[in-house]
């Protein structure tokens, strides 16, 4: 075995040989950290290459968390063995999550809670708020991964939960608690742990700003699955993603309202980022997150410009998009935006990819430069494309089943994609400058 020192950033895990003060890959200052790095792992004895042909394929059971919003973005239920990371920043809600769920899961084994955080009083105080009174499910105050895995092997945990990893430490390692090679051991440690006994470990990362404390970011690549857990922390709202998946899709969103009770779940969030008012500078769309239909509304705001270049703002939206939409409407629809500053935004601390939402993205500007709100009830659809025309978006029908079924009455659409009947008026636009005249000018 060969021993090197790297620096590791402790907020994206990128690598050199060299220190260096900014980091070249997610650009943070000061968060280079040196690591003692074991660089070749000893061989694992008595396993043999197979061929394929005598392989079985069982499709591997899915353990339901007993939260069906936890379920769909983990892609069904957890499976035997499998490593989660649930990150997030502080008091966004991990522990009352996990706390949650430990509650349901001990039905089925029992379920060990180890935080390194809280002492157990503190956590009852919690089990108490969410009315958590799980029969099988045990608590254990530690920081040593050691201990908490010689705990979960003494209750034959069928699963484990750690919070968080940066609490944790291992004899693996030198270094303190927190520091980028202590959470990589000590994960690493975990995942050997849940390989080889089937136990589902669940490890909490809090995200973190001070490059003194390692962020999970560094350890998805030893996880099977990684969530991040966003919302304001001020407001209700809690969005669930998973950014890697080695057991489903990492497209479904899990939406939670954060309560005195725990985390509620929503759903049904169709309606939760539209505000309701039909207001000049807003517009409608329907995109998907995975399988799910969700209605947004986009708002934008142009201003005078006093610069030289009119500054682009978008928050929740891709801003090399806006900028492209700002150049079709100039170019193509003949709306003066260029000496303008530009800021977009969409309700509810969504953040949408789904170019469905290019469409409503543009009128909701036009309607800013055209000093007039949308029609009532309108909810828009479709692609831009550089030539100013308007391009069908996937799943055409779903989203407007959606739109009708939240009372929605028109739907403007690209002319072209087949779609069903449906009870509402659809407006077909060919491009850009026909949409405006649908929406404004009649
Ligand atoms: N009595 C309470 N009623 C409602 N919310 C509470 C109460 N106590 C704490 N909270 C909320 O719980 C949050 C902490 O959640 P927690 O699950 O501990 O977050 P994390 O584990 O991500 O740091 C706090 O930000 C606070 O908003
Ligand atoms: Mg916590």
């Amino acid at each position: 075995m060969k021993e090197k020192t790297l620096y590791v950033c402790g907020e994206c895990g990128y690598e050199t040989p060299r220190w260096m003060g900014k980091c070249p890959q997610c650009g943070s200052w000061n968060t280079l950290v040196e690591e003692e790095r074991v660089l070749s792992k000893p061989a694992h004895p008595g396993t043999k290459a197979v061929p394929i042909g005598s392989v079985r394929a069982e499709a591997q059971a899915r353990l339901s968390t007993g939260i069906g919003e936890l379920d769909r973005v983990l892609g069904g239920g957890l499976v035997k063995g499998m490593v989660v990371l649930l990150g997030g920043d502080p008091g966004i809600g991990k522990s009352t999550l996990l706390l949650e769920a430990a509650d349901r899961l001990s039905a089925f084994g029992p379920v060990l809670y180890v935080s390194g955080e809280e002492s157990n009083s503190q956590i009852k105080l919690r089990a108490d708020r969410l009315n958590v009174k799980g029969e099988h499910l045990f608590l254990y105050t530690e920081t040593s991964a050691e201990e908490a895995i010689e705990r979960a092997k003494e209750c034959k945990a069928q699963v484990l939960i750690v919070d968080s990893i940066q609490t944790m430490e291992t004899e693996a390692a030198e270094s303190a608690a927190g520091s980028v090679s202590q959470v990589r051991a000590a994960t690493a440690l975990f995942t050997r742990f849940a390989k080889d006994t089937g136990t589902i470990v669940w490890i909490v990362g809090h995200v973190t700003k001070d490059g003194a404390i390692a962020g999970p970011r560094v350890l998805e690549h030893i996880v099977d699955t990684v969530l991040y857990f966003e919302g304001d922390r001020h407001e209700g709202l809690r969005l669930l993603r998973a950014v890697k998946n080695r057991f489903g899709s990492t497209d479904e969103l899990g939406v939670f309202e954060m309560c005195e009770t725990g985390m509620r779940e929503v759903s049904d969030p169709a309606s939760l980022f539209v505000s309701g008012r039909n207001e000049q500078g807003t517009a409608i769309t329907c995109v998907l997150e995975g399988s799910r239909p969700l209605l947004c509304e986009i708002q934008s705001l142009l201003c005078p410009s006093a610069f030289q270049s009119p500054r682009r703002t978008a928050v929740g939206l891709d801003v090399n998009r806006l900028n492209v939409l700002l150049a079709v409407l100039e170019r193509k629809a003949r709306l003066k935006v260029s000496d303008k500053d530009v800021y977009c935004a969409l309700a509810g601390n969504l953040r949408v990819v789904d170019r469905g939402a290019d469409l409503a993205t543009a009128m909701c500007i036009a309607s800013s430069v055209l000093e007039k709100p949308l029609p009532e009830k309108t909810v828009l659809i479709g692609e831009v494309g550089l030539t100013g025309e308007i391009r069908p978006a996937s799943q055409l029908d779903t989203r407007i089943k959606e739109a009708v079924r939240l009372g929605y009455t028109t739907v403007l659409l690209p002319a072209r994609g087949k779609v069903s009947d449906h009870p509402c008026r659809l407006v077909r636009v060919g491009d850009i400058s026909e949409a405006i005249r649908a929406l404004f000018m009649e």
